[in-house]
């Protein structure tokens, strides 16, 4: 018989390799695997409940929030205060950090920094959607209050990061420093099952990712290396394959696995890219570098290397199979 490593069993096998480790890590990915089984059941059934449309408010950045934004928020906020492992969370849909005030909260060691709903516009029409999340220790004492410098640390000190897809199977995939691994959510028994052990994204690949409607504002570096995609040369397998979704979760997702690169630049509307360097761009660029990847704000600037001053700051990012990632810097360097 097959034997199936579920979630649990495998953040305890990881945690009896760290005779030191408290089992608090653990706990907080108890945390996030429970919000993230209430959330594959809410997107499920997404046509059927009063839950797609917007809820009628905007978010800080002035986006429309929809329906299933605020509830995932809410849920992942809850789960994540209930084990007193965390101290505080900075989410996209909550205009500052939220402090956790209850006495066994001012103990967590953790901060989280959270995505709770990544793609919303593909909610109403039956596309993947997705939560980003980052994990870092507090700078600030055990027991006092969860500060803004607690969230502002750069992305390469993050402890732990990733995501949950809700696509044509809910997967959890997730890195703690130590290889990036994904788990697919068995929905008949309710559990998260170890499918895709160790991953790693192929050095080059065939798919370029970009919302090529922008085109005319991109820079022209990235302009250049658009066309060089669409060129015809066999021994490099061109031209490319275009794939965009407009979830960052799905659009990773599918790159991390078949190897690609995904980009969103600067723009005319968007001087910093629209992505957002906390809760966005570190976690997807820890869990790259972890896949054996690279993930870079322009040229030379690693997105883990960013040292944050703003929540809800934006970012460029260019992500994905790193010999993809090289070419484009290449480009870049050359056209600016
Ligand atoms: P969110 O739904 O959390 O606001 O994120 C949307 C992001 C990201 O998921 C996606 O890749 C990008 O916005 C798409 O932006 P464009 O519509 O500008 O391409
Ligand atoms: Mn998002
Ligand atoms: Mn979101």
């Amino acid at each position: 018989m097959e034997i199936i490593k579920t979630l649990g069993e495998f953040i305890i096998d990881q945690q009896l390799e760290y005779p030191d480790a408290t089992g608090e890590l653990t706990s907080l990915f108890s945390s996030i695997r429970l919000a993230a089984k209430i959330l594959h059941r809410e997107v499920n059934k997404a046509g059927l409940a009063d839950i797609t449309g917007a809820a009628g408010a905007d978010n800080v950045q002035g986006e429309q929030q929809q329906k299933l934004d605020v509830y995932a928020n809410e849920r992942f906020k809850n789960a994540l205060a209930q084990r007193g492992v965390v101290c505080g969370i900075a989410s996209e849909e909550e205009e500052q950090f939220v402090r956790f005030e209850e006495t066994r909260n001012l103990d967590g060691k953790y901060v989280v920094l959270i995505d709770p709903l990544d793609g919303s516009s593909n909610i109403d029409v039956n596309v993947s959607v997705g939560t980003i999340f980052s994990v870092f220790r507090r700078v600030s004492p055990l027991g006092s209050h969860v500060t803004q410098e607690d969230f502002l640390q750069p992305g390469n000190r993050q402890v732990a990061a990733g995501y949950v897809i809700y696509g044509s199977s809910t997967m959890l995939v997730y890195s703690t420093g130590n290889g990036v691994n994904g788990f697919t959510y068995d929905p008949t028994i309710g559990v998260f099952c170890l499918s895709h052990p160790n991953m790693k994204t192929p050095a080059g690949g065939t798919i370029y990712s970009i919302n090529e409607g922008n085109y005319v504002h991109f820079p022209d570096g990235v302009k250049k290396y658009i066309k060089y995609c669409q060129e015809e040369d066999k021994s490099t397998q061109r031209p490319y394959s275009s794939r965009y979704i407009g979830s960052l979760v799905s659009d990773f997702h599918r790159n991390l696995i078949k190897g690609g690169i995904y980009l969103y630049p600067s723009t005319s509307r968007h001087p910093d890219g629209k992505l957002r360097l906390l809760y966005e761009c570190n976690p997807m660029a820890f869990l790259i570098e972890q896949a054996g990847g690279k993930a870079l704000a322009g040229v030379g600037k690693r997105i883990l290397d960013i040292q944050p001053t703003e929540l809800h700051q934006r970012c460029p990012l260019f992500v994905g199979s790193p010999d993809m990632v090289d070419k484009l810097e290449e480009f870049i360097k050359q056209h600016g």
